[in-house]
């Protein structure tokens, strides 16, 4: 089958958050399926793409008046074409946040479109995902199904129903399949006004992780390469790495990290809370992290000056965004915290078990698909064929955090050999695409009958 993703976000090349990592970790494990894969990207002048293999220019066509120029590359080994329109809407500093981001997808979407079109390509399914590129699909219906691209069908994705309904509700109508990223957010959102009168072909598929560009037995940034079966050894360099990149005690204590876009979403209250209480337990934080909103981004900034002069030596908030430094978070935390308001799916989680960190995450969407309680949850891991994984909570008061935050620490200071065999264990559990892309494939065949 031949696929086609229509995507504004691809990591490592472009990557705000998840929907980067989705749109590479899926396309790879389908095309490792003995699939045909593409993908097509704006190309942004703020990024650079020194990591694209033999990138090069490839043509140009025109659309609307507009020359775009198509340039054409290998990422994680995926061809990726990416149009450059000679009017300027990608060369701002950043790939969202512009006044005319609407305007400027929407192009982008219809230049995708007429791409495809103009090259004579024929694929079997177009992909699109979130507000951003769901005007593909009444674009496709509206015109482009009646010329070229007519074998094609339009699978699209939500990755958040919190932004851009109007794109999505439009989406939902012309799609001849649609799905979110876990089952849970499937349940969450299905009784939404935009989603309720497609349920019929809407399905909740979990994301996973590229288990080979997130693999601490090969990872650049960590200073041991570890498998479960060394895990602790591995983890105990990368925390000594953390605290001494970062200038933090260097002792062995409980080291919770946080890696996240910092908004409403993902529950900054209970962030910060839990970040006092970890102190309070004496352990050490260390948070990752950028806020869009500028607001948001000021209150962390002071938050970091205040905790450097009282906990200069057990706290760390790094306001930026900082691919390297994630990963040795990822190995060197003891947990990490998801504390989500709401999360369609949620990635950290999955990567931290992938680094046998221990997540605690509030029980909503994705994760609680995949985080089951070492206390509560043993049934309901076990009908899915797991052991539990983790530590959850439910409610966005600062009860629940800090009720699940403690028993944490607890099971850290009091158990280190049960605590390590958690650490061995949640590493050994399969959260990569292999079977959510037998899903999608299930699906894009769906599409097409
Ligand atoms: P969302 O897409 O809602 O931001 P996900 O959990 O699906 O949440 O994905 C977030 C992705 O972005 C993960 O791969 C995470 O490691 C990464 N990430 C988030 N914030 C940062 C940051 N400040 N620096 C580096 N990586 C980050
Ligand atoms: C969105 C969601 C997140 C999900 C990601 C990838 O950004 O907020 O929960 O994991 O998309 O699907």
């Amino acid at each position: 089958m031949h696929i086609v993703h229509i995507a504004v976000e691809m990591a490592p090349v472009a990557k705000v958050g998840g929907l980067g990592d989705v749109v590479t970790g899926l396309s790879r494990a389908v095309q490792e399926l003995n699939h045909n894969v593409d993908i097509i990207l704006p190309k942004y002048d703020c990024l650079k793409y020194i990591n694209v293999k033999d990138f090069h220019y490839q043509r140009s066509y025109f659309w609307d008046g507009t020359e775009i120029k198509v340039w054409f590359g290998k990422v994680e080994g995926l061809s990726v074409h990416f149009l450059e329109p000679q009017n300027g809407f990608f060369s701002a500093g950043c790939i969202y946040g512009c006044r005319n981001d609407g305007e400027r997808f929407s192009f982008f979407c219809h230049a995708a479109l007429e791409y495809l079109l103009q090259t004579g390509s024929h694929p079997d399914i177009i992909h699109c995902h979130d507000w951003s590129s769901a005007p593909v699909a009444w674009l496709f219906k509206d015109h482009y199904m009646h010329y070229g691209l007519s074998k094609a069908r339009i699978v699209f994705t939500i990755h958040n129903l919190e932004f851009g309904a109007n794109n999505i509700g439009k989406a939902m109508v012309y799609a001849d399949k649609a799905t979110t990223v876990s089952h849970t957010y499937s349940k969450e959102i299905a009784g939404n006004s935009v989603i309720a009168p497609h349920i019929h072909k809407f399905h909740g598929i979990l994301n996973g992780i590229d288990p080979e560009i997130w693999d601490p037995y090969n990872d650049n940034f960590i200073p041991i390469s570890y498998t479960s079966e060394n895990v602790v050894e591995g983890k105990r360099a990368a925390k000594e790495a953390l605290q001494q990149k970062l200038g933090l005690k260097r002792s062995d204590l409980p080291l919770v990290g946080v890696i996240s876009r910092l908004t409403l979403q993902k529950g900054i209250h209970l962030i910060k809370h839990a970040i006092w209480r970890t102190l309070d337990r004496n352990g050490q934080v260390v948070l990752l992290g950028s806020a869009p909103d500028p607001l948001i981004q000021n209150d962390f900034v002071n938050l970091a000056n205040q905790l450097h002069s009282s906990h200069g030596d057990c706290a760390r908030l790094c306001l930026t965004y900082d691919e390297p430094l994630s990963h040795l978070m990822y190995a060197g935390a003891d947990f990490i915290l998801v504390p989500s308001v709401f999360e369609p799916c949620g990635l950290t989680q999955l990567t931290a078990m992938r680094y046998g960190s221990i997540p605690v995450v509030r029980k909503t969407g994705g994760l609680y698909d995949t985080v089951f309680d070492v206390e509560h949850d043993k049934g309901r891991a076990e009908s899915q064929g797991l052991e539990p994984n983790g530590f959850n909570f439910d409610g966005a008061d600062t009860g629940g955090v800090e009720h699940a935050l403690n028993r944490a620490i607890n099971a850290w200071y009091d158990g280190r050999e049960w605590f390590n065999s958690l650490c061995k264990r949640v590493m050994e559990q399969d959260w990569s695409w292999k079977r959510p892309a037998l899903d999608y494939m299930e699906l894009y065949h769906a599409a097409r009958k």
